[in-house]
């Protein structure tokens, strides 16, 4: 009914509305006097100055929080993250040692590739650290640590508020253990958690301007294929939005590391492809802005997908710019990827899809 979906027309754009909410519960609680404080975790500084290498294990959006992870962890703690999707883990003999963790993510806590990996990985020797929505939960119950999400019960298809409280805690998770293995400065560790707390009414502001995404999915809806580039922390947000789009729209849809088109994906960009363009990553803006110039040159329509202090700068290039503020380089998944969920939303709602219940498609999927 409308009030289960509290006025709005789908549970998807009720949990994309709930996100400064969800993002909120799930990082204050665990924020206490500047610092972060894990308390359900049972760490040692010992076990954390062993260890060799984070096994990320996880399915579908899950993983794409993973690959964020990847550069988040890599940078804060200086161990060797490795990102694996948890149907290729189980039967790929992976190297996993008592000083490996296994960092499990699972929304549903219920996945049946993501368990089965999980017990795999335990059985080899690792420690698991899982990050579950669902209380209680088969992989909550058989982790040695867990870190729930509260996001509250997630009923639309496709996850929205349950990836984004996945990506606070990594971050979270991230400052925890750089500041116990003294890879992070204590500036940067205050600047890290000053942005974290500005996070929600970020994602409330972005939220307060969705008329312009539903005006660019008008636009752009009818666009038969759409490429998702970006580099860094962007490709890692390309895959959550190209994921995003295919599944509730049906549209054709791929991510690509935006310096790895010219290795063969150019060759598929015509006039009318549509190309979503993530340069939000500062550092690395002018690297995707030249990809940007390649695609555009072959015709593509290109949405670009920025900060606000480096609009101006894309506006130019692309046909039309999308913006998100400015935080820390490393909290921007958390900002950029609702303008993604918002974009397959709207495009998904000019087609007439069953948004909520998207075909062939299950909330939860337990069996192999
Ligand atoms: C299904 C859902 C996805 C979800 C994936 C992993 O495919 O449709 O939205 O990302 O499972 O689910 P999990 O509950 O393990 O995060």
């Amino acid at each position: 009914s409308a009030a289960e979906k509290g006025g709005y027309e789908h549970f998807m754009l009720k949990e994309i509305m709930e996100q400064p909410k969800a993002f909120h519960d799930t990082v204050s609680p665990r924020i206490r006097e500047g610092k972060v404080v894990l308390d359900e975790l049972t760490f040692t500084p010992e076990y954390l100055r062993n260890l060799e290498k984070i096994y990320v294990i996880a399915c579908g959006s899950s993983y794409h929080v993973g690959m964020a992870a990847k550069y988040t962890l890599e940078k804060l703690l200086r161990k060797p993250v490795e990102v694996t999707l948890a149907s290729e883990f189980r039967y790929c003999d992976p190297i996993v040692t008592e000083r490996t963790l296994a960092l499990v993510i699972s929304q549903s806590g219920e996945t049946i590739d993501t368990l089965a990996a999980m017990r795999e990985a335990k059985r080899l020797g690792a420690r698991v650290l899982s990050i579950v929505n669902v209380v209680g939960s088969t992989i909550a119950r058989e982790s040695d640590d867990v870190l729930y999400t509260w996001a509250g019960p997630e009923i639309a298809v496709a996850t929205t508020k349950a990836y984004s409280t996945q990506l606070a805690l990594i971050y979270l998770i991230g400052l925890s253990f750089a500041e116990t293995l003294g890879t992070i400065t204590p500036q940067a560790y205050d600047a890290i958690v000053d942005e974290l707390r500005r996070i929600p009414e970020k994602l409330t502001e972005i939220l307060n301007h969705r008329e312009r995404i539903q005006y660019l999915a008008s636009i752009y809806f009818n666009h038969p294929s759409v490429f998702f580039i970006g580099r860094n922390v962007d490709y890692a947000v390309g895959l959550e939005g190209s994921l995003k789009l295919k599944e509730i729209s049906y549209l054709h849809s791929e991510a690509y590391a935006a310096g790895e088109l010219k290795h063969g994906t150019i060759s598929l960009i015509e006039p009318g492809t549509l190309v979503v363009a993530l340069a939000s990553y500062a550092p690395l803006f002018e690297k995707t802005m030249s990809n940007v110039v390649e695609v555009k040159s072959r015709g593509a329509d290109v949405l670009g997908l920025t900060t606000a202090d480096l609009e101006a700068d894309m506006a130019s290039v692309v046909n039309h710019t999308l913006t998100v503020p400015q935080t820390h380089p490393m909290l921007l998944p958390s900002l950029d990827v609702v303008p993604m969920q918002l974009f397959a939303y709207y495009v998904a709602l000019m087609h007439g899809c069953d948004i909520d219940k998207p075909r062939n498609l299950a909330k939860s999927v337990t069996v192999e």
